[in-house]
């Protein structure tokens, strides 16, 4: 069972991470089951591993089918070839489109080695368009409050386009490289993109998650917060672990 708090966007509180990725997962069925052709603006990260679990045992064990759905992805990094082992091409594949029946023609994720990577945003975001917009977009959060890479500072009305990592995103991602930094640049969908999806759902897990949420859903709306804007957004929701929900100031 989640816990309601009363703010704006609602919080929804899970008892831990496994109930969350249940719940997140069943709000995507939920969507698909509704309208199977849903738009899907979705993220990586660690954050929502246990959701596309989920998702790949309920098409396993349920039939829940994603093939007349589309799918974009939030970001990549700029620079990687598709099949380099820490892109987000390769994550998405072995994680969720690989695993279950998405149309592969109806699955988008910014080509990182675009040669024009400022074409490739405007391509990106046009598909995005054309598809009929985004239904459903899922995020995770940075610990700095990032969403997507649009990192602080990230202006509220930014479209698709290149960007450039913050020091700690770099530190906090660089486990997935030889390196000791992840890539300097990606291409990310935008704040007024992702603003712009009809429904949308932040997923965080764990305490180093904690200050982040507090001020993206109780602080000052603010570029400097990123996922701050989502107190603006109609049909916003957090779905957080207590962890990350322990810096939130409980007002009921
Ligand atoms: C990454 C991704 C974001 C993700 C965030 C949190 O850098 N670009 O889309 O939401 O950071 O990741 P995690 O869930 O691993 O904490």
């Amino acid at each position: 069972m989640s816990r309601s708090l009363p703010t704006q966007p609602k919080l929804h509180v899970f008892p831990d991470y496994d109930a969350l990725s249940s719940a997140a997962a069943e709000a995507v069925a939920r969507k698909l089951r509704a309208e199977p052709e849903t738009v899907f603006l979705l993220p990586t990260g660690v954050t929502p591993l246990g959701m596309y679990r989920r998702l790949v045992e309920m098409h396993a064990g349920e039939g829940l089918s994603f093939a007349g759905a589309t799918f974009f992805n939030l970001d990549e990094y700029l620079g990687l070839p598709a099949d380099h082992p820490a892109s987000y091409h390769v994550y998405m594949r072995d994680n969720f489109y690989g695993l279950v029946d998405a149309d592969p023609h109806r699955v988008h994720v910014p080509d990182g080695s675009a040669v024009d990577p400022e074409a490739e945003c405007e391509r990106y975001e046009a598909a995005m368009t054309e598809a009929g917009g985004v239904g459903l977009c899922v995020l995770g959060i940075g610990r700095n409050g990032h969403v997507g890479f649009n990192e602080p500072g990230a202006p509220f009305d930014s479209r698709t386009r290149v960007v450039r990592l913050a020091e700690t995103t770099r530190l906090v991602n660089a486990g997935d490289f030889e390196g000791a930094r992840a890539p300097e640049r990606a291409i990310t969908a935008g704040m007024r993109t992702i603003f712009e999806a009809r429904e949308i759902l932040l997923l965080a897990s764990g305490a180093n998650k904690s200050q982040a949420v507090a001020a993206a859903a109780g602080g000052e709306v603010s570029e400097d917060v990123p996922a701050s804007m989502l107190q603006r957004h109609p049909r916003a929701t957090f779905m957080v672990d207590q962890e990350a929900a322990s810096a939130v100031v409980d007002a009921g």
